[in-house]
């Protein structure tokens, strides 16, 4: 496959893999994803900013041969996690001369994951720079989006700025220019929820950062790549601001519908009230679509059944990724029902450590609701509306 030109002497030369349906084997992919690597030609050098996902190594090398490369100086790793650095090893047999440019965390992880000798390696420190001849690539420490290992690299004259993880998507596509549309807003979302909003301060900053620089082009290693860099910026601004939505995200499992019938009945009151729901089954539900609703809901309300004497597992589930996800909700609360007992609601609650939600007064109930249960979710409608509204979202 050729690769293709992005600017003078600067070409991509990652993959598509559009069939793969799971990233992390935790949050579906609606349309694959691509790998994304790049090669720098300068009057001196050659560069290849991140390499490949294991499983795609043969081709990417293969590629190689067909573009007629014949040398690599450097290997920039921008970050170690093995969709970027699988192909390192690899690459070095093939190139040998070759050194691995890198920060020392990422450095450190590459030498303990993949079995990389510290001979073959130049570390970089944050504003270090690397000459190619006529171009100069500048690194840009970025610990946090997201492994403590990530850094950017600037190519200075060309104004360009490849970024690893941060400000991707999972959306492979033929054109390797971003489209700006609502395809790739929704691409880039749901990668956002899992990959980058439990880092949501550190994107702050970062956003803040690349704001300053301006940089043309801006370079993930997932997706298309932003030559209107502005347009992923602000999503990505209104995604980390601290302000909430006037949205409540209601995941629930039911049993025998008695959980479901409170759900909607509260979904019910709650858009009477004039706030937007989010309502889903968890166990149809795709997990995507659930954490992209936790990047702006202010109120997070978790239905569950219980099995045996504990919450539901599924229910359990969807509480162990909001903690690990960390959604900026403001406040959160519990609809439940049990057949002869347990602890639902601490259960739950315990599962939420790294949450700062304010718990609105949850609802549990045994068996069936009735006309006593349907006035605690009134009262309980009610008490987000004022929460919302405290918030100024109403
Ligand atoms: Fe796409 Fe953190 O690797």
């Amino acid at each position: 496959m050729k690769f293709q030109q992005i600017k003078d002497n600067v070409f991509y030369c990652g993959l598509n893999d559009k069939d793969r349906v799971i990233f992390d084997e935790l949050i579906p992919l609606e349309n694959g994803t691509t790998y994304n690597s790049y090669l720098i030609k300068g009057s001196d050098k050659i560069a290849i900013i991140d390499t490949m996902y294991p499983p795609f190594i043969e081709t990417y090398l293969n590629n190689f041969d067909e573009n007629g490369i014949e040398k690599i100086d450097y290997i920039i790793a921008n970050h170690g996690e093995q969709d970027h650095s699988g192909a390192i090893p690899a690459l070095l047999e093939k190139f040998p001369s070759a050194k691995v440019v890198t920060n020392s965390v990422c450095k450190n992880n590459i030498k303990e994951m993949l079995l990389v000798d510290e001979e073959k390696f130049i570390t970089v420190k944050d504003g270090d720079t690397l000459s190619l001849g006529d171009k100069t690539i500048k690194f840009i420490l970025a610990p946090g989006v997201h492994w403590p290992d990530t850094m950017f690299s600037h190519l200075v004259e060309d104004n360009m700025l490849f970024t690893c993880d941060f400000l991707g998507a999972h959306l492979p596509s033929n054109d390797i220019f971003a489209k700006n549309d609502s395809k790739l807003e929704s691409s880039a979302k749901r990668y956002y929820a899992e990959i980058m909003m439990p880092f949501r301060t550190m994107c702050k900053k970062y956003v803040k950062m690349i704001d300053d620089l301006k940089p043309s082009i801006v370079l993930p290693s997932h997706g298309p790549i932003h030559n209107e860099p502005r347009f992923i910026l602000d999503l990505y601004r209104d995604w980390t601001a601290d302000e909430a939505k006037n949205i409540v995200l209601i995941p629930y499992v039911s049993m025998y519908k008695s959980v479901e019938e409170m759900i909607f009945y509260l979904r019910d009151k709650l858009e009477a009230k004039g706030i937007k729901t989010r309502c889903f089954d968890v166990i149809q539900a795709d997990l995507g679509d659930i954490a992209i609703n936790m990047v702006d809901a202010a109120t997070i309300v978790l239905g569950a059944s219980m099995v045996l004497a504990s919450p539901h597992p599924a229910a359990a589930n969807v509480a162990y990724i909001a903690n690990l996800l960390r959604p900026k909700a403001k406040f959160a609360s519990v609809v439940g029902s049990y057949g002869w007992g347990g602890n639902l609601v601490n259960k739950l609650a315990d599962m939420l450590p790294n949450l700062s939600v304010e718990i609105i007064e949850p609802i549990l109930i045994k068996g069936r609701p009735t006309e006593v249960d349907f006035k605690l979710l009134d009262n309980m409608a009610e008490s987000i509306f004022k929460a919302h509204k405290s918030l100024g979202l109403i």
